[in-house]
């Protein structure tokens, strides 16, 4: 039996203009989504995943698909990052072994903490290490990209590399390669999340930019610039330490999210209460659409925290996770 687990993430700066080239800063958090596998004496993959709503299910793998036995588009949804991750890796060593799965998560599934990225990558670690396959850091959070491509259609390699390396990262797609750098802080990012449900997905969001910026590439094109310089000034800052550069950074970066249209009234209420309540700044992360906020807290954490929630929001205190995947029970 092996059990994986893999951080969620929040994104510092960037996101949106991530997916057209420029670089983002994500934070791997300490909270993490985890995959048991166990495996079966036949071809059968049976999913269980108590805490993120999905009963029990049986898949039957056949001519190199899945089968699966229930009715439910949401069920189906939810396990597709599982199935078409095992997919993937089949089809890359072309070897499959039947495994009872069960998955569960410490954080909200689906409110833009990369919870999806999270579980590709976990069900891409534990299933390797069921067939006996070495895969590295970069197989598996290419693999972990190219399951959230297949299911999303449009996604940048961001949220997978994140989950697989942890720690504080800067992203971005050069030519199609991956490229990434490792940052380090001098200091400690006292970061509160703040989340609503969420009323629309990654894809939709992103096909919203793309469609804005179709329609007005000579408006939009240059935010999206201006969203990467943001970046690569919030890089130094974070080297350094600034956090007062960043908190401002981050309230800019918000500034053209929301002229990106991907930012909601419930996402500004928090994000200006945080900034009332005393956080150095605030941005939405993430998709937009609803789902969460970030607020670079300083000394004021119980203060934004309150405000967060008076504004209609949810909390969770994060700090950073420098460990990306994982085998858990070694
Ligand atoms: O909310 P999330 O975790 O799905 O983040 C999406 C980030 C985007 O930049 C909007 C899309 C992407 O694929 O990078």
């Amino acid at each position: 039996m092996v059990i994986a687990s893999a951080p969620g993430k929040v994104t510092l700066f960037g996101e949106h203009a991530v997916v057209y080239g420029e670089p983002a800063i994500v934070m791997a958090i300490n909270k993490r989504t985890y995959v048991e596998m166990k495996a079966r004496e036949d071809s059968k993959i049976r999913i269980n995943a108590p805490d993120i709503i999905i009963r029990g299910i049986t898949l039957t793998f056949d001519n190199n698909t899945f089968s699966i036995e229930s009715d439910s588009a949401k069920i189906l949804s939810e396990l597709s990052y599982v199935t078409k991750a095992i997919e993937l890796v089949v089809k890359k060593t072309n070897t499959f072994k039947g495994v009872d799965i069960k998955v569960w998560s410490e954080m909200p599934v689906g409110a833009g903490l990369g919870t999806s990225a999270s579980i590709a990558v976990a069900t891409i670690k534990a299933y390797s290490e069921i067939l006996g396959l070495e895969l590295n850091e970069k197989d598996i959070a290419f693999l972990g990209w190219q399951t959230e491509l297949a299911i999303q259609g449009i996604a940048s390699p961001m949220d997978a590399t994140i989950t697989t390396y942890g720690g504080i990262i800067q992203v971005q797609l050069i030519d199609n390669n991956i490229a990434i750098e490792k940052i380090r802080t001098s200091t400690k990012l006292p970061i509160v999340i703040g989340y609503i449900p969420r009323e629309y997905k990654t894809k939709d969001m992103v096909i919203k930019v793309k469609s804005l910026k179709e329609k007005y590439n000579n408006v939009i094109t240059p935010i999206i610039t201006t969203i990467g310089n943001i970046t690569r000034k919030a890089k130094q800052a974070l080297e350094y330490g600034n956090l007062d550069e960043i908190g401002d950074l981050m309230n800019i970066n918000h500034g053209l999210l929301e002229a990106l249209g991907v930012s909601t009234k419930q996402l500004n209420d928090m994000v200006y209460a945080a900034r009332k309540a005393g956080a150095l700044g605030s941005k939405l992360t993430g998709a937009g659409g609803g789902g969460c906020i970030i607020a670079l807290a300083s000394k004021q954490i119980e203060n934004v925290t309150s405000a967060i929630r008076s504004a209609g929001g949810q909390t969770l205190e994060s700090g950073t996770s420098e460990k990306g995947i994982i085998i858990t029970n070694e």
